[in-house]
């Protein structure tokens, strides 16, 4: 039987009283030795006899229809199976958060770099030669839009706003109001797409690399026009996903589709470039913020407005404005969103979607701002924390907003911060960032077997590199006294529970509450064993101590026990606003003759309530802070003025941060807290709360070192110079 829970009031503190001692140590993963010997299979390493293989052919018009696929340059290619396109073909991953259903749009091309068809051939050789020669013709329709600053069709929200602005406007000592652009991004995973699809009996099972599989079932059968009890996934290793994986992909539905058709495995994987045109981007924004502030600091008005871009027919609209909404105090607050609608690759969700790009251009304006009052911008921030959230009234839960700001500027040396130095050729530097991003709770459910032996875990929840397999044995382990070695973890499964995926760091908590939960259902039964309260149960390396017996659970469990449980769907607590907090000090050179920057240290402390593990939650951290670092820097997508076609489509010409770039001394850090509104296990989202920020506090730095306010990333030589 499986427990529903209901975040309706905070759980007794049974973490804190558990003694297994397992719970927030930097457990290593156990998957890690199987990636670096390369036994851990990821979606593209199987092969079974009599696999075909299928290569993605790409649109190059930017809208119109294909109308004929012209064969005849393929007859001298040996080995080619079938050219594969039609209505069901499937044009870019869904919004997966949403579980919609895959645009299917038919012959119609929407965007310059679309998947239109699949070759399938005996080899991957045969099948990329024929992708290259086939012909595809096409009715252009011509005039396609896709600069979003010229666009003709632009939405715009009503905006979300309270307090009298011209009032509090009109009263400022203080103002900023300033325009800033972010350019378009890719998630750039370091596995590419892919996926291998078989049917048996009308079963459709697909090895794929997948962050939801819940929803990516549903939509993989929905593409298909099957049932989902129909379609089995499995993704037990994904390496990255930053969003580009929540959705079903064309690879997926490609490869299943063919495979029905031919009768026999077929397996897709994307080129880099193939990944860049295909897979949803980051939209590029234009971010209006205007701060007002009294001679003290204290904000009046706060404005904060946007354009972002999507295809005509996409839901999905990066939200800028998220944590602009619930981190500052003002008197008056106004949010309006734009959306142009364009022929570029549509846009969707990718790592921090809204606080990622929105809480970079906001931190830099209040940093602009607490120059104009000539104070220092922490105390600016300090000053402006509300007591309750601005638009909504709730209360927040946990918020060390506070904490991270002063003890981030206490370690990294704030006060006694270069200012202005010059160290040789290079202008020295140190600027700082809030962080903040909102916490979520989702529908999840797990299983946990107890046998004599140890645990299993079971739940269909993926492992995107984050630290999953760690993460689920640590919760099990700690609530059912084993040792981590004694706790089993299968995950990544349709045939298991329905776990939450790896999206909107809401993973570990939503996922590992269920397991929390359902090994807490088997602490019960273990009571109920040895007469005692659940309360008085103590469980640790193996043995379960009652009132006054004592029993390994070796003795205990003669067969198996087994829980089960689930997070219930929109059942976050809503009388708090959760949220992920901190702050990021950053300290950089700038090349007074070229303009080059480099990063020579950051630091990021953090508020992510209990830290359930802290060597991936660290992880998370960095990885997020750099790729601030790289936004601020070096990404950068360009597109093609005419036709709107990503130009730079693989990881040369677009520069993610690497090594060098993050040569410095980059640490995060935690502060210790309890956010009894996130979970029941008190813990709150990080994966997504690093990158939230961190590149305003190098933007800051730079202006720090080298006096010049970059207001369109990225923050490239030509720029600073
Ligand atoms: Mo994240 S962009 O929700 O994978």
């Amino acid at each position: 039987m499986t427990q529903t829970f209901k975040m309706d009031e905070p759980l007794p503190r049974l973490l804190d009283e558990t003694r297994q001692g397992l719970i927030g140590t930097p457990m290593n993963r156990p998957d890690g030795p199987l990636k670096v010997s390369g036994r851990a299979d990821y979606a593209a390493d199987r092969l079974p006899d009599g696999t075909a293989h299928g290569v993605l052919v790409r649109a190059t018009i930017t809208k119109g229809k294909v109308t004929r696929l012209d064969e005849s340059a393929l007859a001298g290619i040996e080995g080619v199976v079938a050219v594969l396109s039609g209505p069901n073909f499937v044009r870019n991953p869904a919004q997966g958060m949403a579980g919609e259903s895959p645009v299917q749009p038919g012959p119609r091309v929407d965007y310059h770099g679309q998947p239109i068809a699949l070759v399938v051939a005996e080899t991957f050789e045969a099948a990329r030669d024929a992708a290259q020669r086939l012909v595809v013709e096409y009715d252009d329709a011509g005039g396609a839009e896709v600069d979003p600053d010229s666009a003709s069709e632009v939405e715009t929200d009503d905006p979300d706003a309270t307090g009298d602005w011209d009032e509090a406007w009109g009263r400022a000592a203080a103002k900023v109001d300033v325009t800033y652009t972010t350019p378009g991004q890719v998630s750039a995973a370091m596995e590419p797409h892919a996926a291998l699809a078989h049917w048996d009996s009308g079963r459709l099972t697909l090895h794929g690399s997948q962050q939801m599989l819940r929803f990516n079932r549903k939509e993989l059968a929905d593409a298909v026009g099957v049932d989902p009890s129909e379609v089995r996934i499995l993704s037990p290793y994904v390496g990255g996903g930053f969003g580009s994986k929540l959705g079903i992909g064309a690879e997926a539905v490609s490869a299943a589709l063919a495979s029905r058709d031919l009768g026999r495995p077929v397996r897709v994987v994307m080129a880099r470039q193939t990944v860049f045109d295909a897979v949803l981007r980051r939209t590029q924004t234009s971010q209006h913020v205007r701060l007002a502030a009294d001679a003290d600091g204290r904000l009046l008005a706060l404005g904060h407005d946007d354009l972002v871009s999507n295809l005509p027919e996409e839901s999905f609209a990066e939200p800028t404005t998220n944590a602009s909404q619930f981190t500052y105090g003002a008197a008056a607050l106004r949010f309006q969103q734009s959306v142009a609608r364009i022929h570029r690759t549509p846009s969707g969700s990718v790592r921090a979607p809204g606080e990622a790009v929105g809480m970079v251009v906001l931190e830099a304006a209040v940093d602009e701002l607490a120059g104009e009052l000539g104070m220092d911008p922490v105390e600016l921030r300090l000053k402006n924390i509300p007591d309750t959230a601005p638009l909504t009234g709730q209360d927040y839960s946990g918020r060390r907003l506070a904490d991270c700001l002063r003890q981030g500027a206490e370690r990294f040396g704030w006060a006694q911060r270069p200012k202005a130095e010059r160290d040789g050729d290079w202008l020295i530097g140190c600027g700082m960032a809030a962080a903040a991003r909102k916490n979520m709770l989702t529908k999840a459910a797990a299983r946990v077997r107890l046998t004599g032996a140890g645990a299993v875990v079971e739940t269909d929840m993926t492992d995107i590199g984050t630290g999953s397999y760690a993460i689920l044995a640590q919760i099990a382990g700690e609530l059912l006294g084993l040792p981590e070695s004694k706790v089993e973890v299968r995950l990544a499964d349709t045939d298991l529970p329905g776990a939450s995926g790896s999206g909107g760091s809401f993973g570990a908590g939503s996922t590992g509450s269920a397991v929390f939960l359902a090994a807490r259902r088997i602490r019960e039964q273990l009571a109920a064993q040895l007469g005692c309260e659940p309360g008085e149960l103590t469980l640790q390396d193996g043995i379960a101590r009652g009132a006054n017996v004592e029993k390994s659970l070796a003795d205990l469990v003669q067969d198996e026990l087994v829980g089960e449980a689930e997070i219930a769907s929109g059942e976050a607590a809503k009388s708090h606003l959760s949220a992920g907090w901190g702050a990021h000090f950053c300290e950089v050179a700038v090349h007074a003759w070229t303009g080059e920057v480099r990063v020579r240290r950051m630091l990021g402390l953090f508020d992510i309530g209990r830290v359930l593990n802290r060597k991936t939650a660290t992880s998370q951290a960095v990885g997020g802070m750099i790729w601030g670092l790289g936004g601020a820097l070096t990404e950068e997508l360009h597109h093609d003025p005419r036709t709107g076609h990503i130009a730079n489509r693989d990881l040369a010409n677009y520069h993610v941060a690497a090594h060098a770039d993050a040569a410095g001394r980059i640490e995060a850090d935690f502060v210790d807290d309890r956010d009894d509104w996130a979970n029941p296990m008190q813990s709150k989202g990080v994966g997504e709360l690093g990158i939230s920020g961190s590149g305003g506090a190098v933007l800051n730095a730079i202006h720090a070192a080298a006096g010049v306010r970059i207001r369109h990333l990225p923050a490239t030589p030509d720029k600073v110079i």
